[in-house]
């Protein structure tokens, strides 16, 4: 049986506001976790926005949202991945009334996504929590934080009830396990910060996701909510069954969070680990009905790499990769960032994620980030020739049809950065993912121009074959 993309499979791209919207304090916006770490997610942390933080100008979305959009149109975007900033809503987090300055500019780019028959898909906390919850609450190791959320979502899904269809309640919602602060807003020191009150907020972000997706269908019943996680896929680095446990215990620790969105309730296997690690959770009345009865409508998830891990990783050096690292595979080779090149990894999720649910999934980030270099045609046209770019998507998508022909239900594929961006673990402007090559340089320096690189031909044309053009 031959199967390929499906009619209707949602092409697209993908970015967050904190990295590309800059206008950080334009329209009423409030400041955020990332208006204060300039080096990037992982810290240090400043007490005040400081001039060397290139995402408090991005690319400058929020005034050129116009001409970019018309890009993503022309390469037949069916579907646009972005997040609100909660703080240009809600600018401190816990006001009564909402910032209509904010509201109007998400109305405006919803209005123009529509012009050209792009769906938005829009993720409610990408990374975003409003600096002021994290220092008057320490962001979510507080409960509090769920009722400032609630408002937060309720709001935005009247506003937009008849402009936004798919929704992601949380942004690799596991990431918060590993980089505590720009994940969750907790201020606490990764290495202060106890296991308890990390797990304790991670079930905080639990409750606020599934009291969302209720808030969400009472307001519109056609809404499709989406959990949205940080896949990574963890090999045994050697047979040894102690390895094969090993790489088995750090995959539960990113599947719980499916789990609970996916099936209500915390599987066993966290009940154990919690009992290992004196690890008591407080359920407020109502908590286990609120996960019982709102999991989510599909799966959606980033990915970028696989890891590996070992009953003994003392005995190995660790590698660099997206948020949680891990030891390198002998077999796969890197980008100039540290992160492993596994395609196949991707086609390992797709499956075991449906062989576990069986419920869509849906692909809303993957990408490399390289360094390009801009250069000039005979014709005086300015382009970047990323082949390894094309190639890096290219093998992943192969992956993805892999998938498909195996009958697990994708719905769509938005590749990151479809726009160059800020970098979320670095805080760079060099380390590009787009189609589109911004002119901003790690120093601030550039004229902010877009130029259409070749991958931007390459994914048109995927987009318009809907994948049939692929090796
Ligand atoms: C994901 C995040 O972890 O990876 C994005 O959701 C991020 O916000 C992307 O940009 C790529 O990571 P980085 O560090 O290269 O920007």
């Amino acid at each position: 049986m031959t199967k390929e993309f499906p009619n209707g499979f949602l092409w697209g791209g993908a970015t967050a506001a904190n990295q590309y919207e800059g206008a950080y304090n334009e329209g009423g916006k409030g400041l955020s976790v990332q208006d204060v770490t300039p080096k990037g997610g992982f810290g240090p942390i400043t007490d005040m926005p400081t001039e060397d933080n290139l995402k408090l100008e991005g690319i400058d979305f929020y005034h050129r949202y116009k001409e970019d959009i018309a890009l993503f149109a022309e390469m037949g975007f069916k579907v646009y991945r972005t997040s609100i900033a909660w703080s240009r809503i809600f600018p401190n987090g816990d006001e009564t009334e909402p910032n209509e300055a904010g509201l109007q500019f998400y109305d405006d780019v919803f209005d123009e996504l529509h012009k050209y028959g792009i769906e938005p898909l829009v993720t409610l906390s990408h990374y975003e929590t409003p600096l002021y919850l994290s220092k008057k609450y320490n962001g979510w190791a507080s409960r509090e934080l769920v009722g400032f959320y609630e408002k937060y979502v309720r709001t935005v899904f009247n506003r937009y009830k008849d402009k936004v269809k798919y929704w992601l309640t949380f942004n690799e919602i596991n990431s918060i396990l590993h980089a505590p602060f720009m994940s969750g807003g907790i201020l606490t020191s990764p290495e202060e910060l106890s296991k308890q009150d990390l797990y304790q907020a991670v079930h905080h972000e639990l409750v606020a996701s599934a009291s969302a997706t209720k808030i969400a269908k009472e307001i519109n019943p056609d809404f499709q909510i989406g959990c949205m996680v940080l896949a990574m896929p963890t090999y045994p680095m050697t047979p040894n069954p102690d390895d094969v446990v090993a790489a088995m215990d750090a995959e539960r620790q990113n599947y719980i969070f499916s789990d609970i969105h996916v099936r209500g309730k915390y599987p066993n296997y966290m009940k154990r680990f919690f009992h290992d690690h004196n690890i008591s959770i407080h359920f407020e009345l109502g908590d286990e009905e609120l996960l019982a009865e709102n999991t989510v409508d599909f799966i959606s998830f980033s990915y970028y790499m696989s890891a590996t891990a070992s009953a003994q990783p003392e005995n190995y050096e660790q590698g660099k990769g997206n948020i949680m690292g891990g030891i390198p595979n002998p077999y796969l080779e890197a980008s100039e960032w540290g992160w492993q090149i596994d395609p196949k990894g991707l086609y390992l999720v797709l499956n075991n994620f449906y062989d576990r649910y069986q419920i869509p999934l849906f692909i809303v980030e993957n990408g490399l980030g390289a360094i390009d270099e801009l250069i000039v045609e005979e014709n005086g046209n300015k382009t970047v020739n990323d082949d390894y770019r094309i190639s890096y998507l290219s093998d992943h998508l192969v992956q993805v049809r892999e998938a498909i022909r195996d009958g697990v239900e994708v719905m769509g594929y938005t590749s990151w950065g479809c726009i160059d961006l800020v970098s979320a673990s670095t805080a760079e402007m060099k380390k590009r993912y787009g189609f589109i090559y911004v002119d901003r340089n790690n120093d601030g320096s550039g004229t902010l121009n877009r130029y259409k690189k070749k991958s931007f031909y390459w994914y048109k044309d995927i987009i318009k074959t809907n994948g049939a053009t692929l090796d």
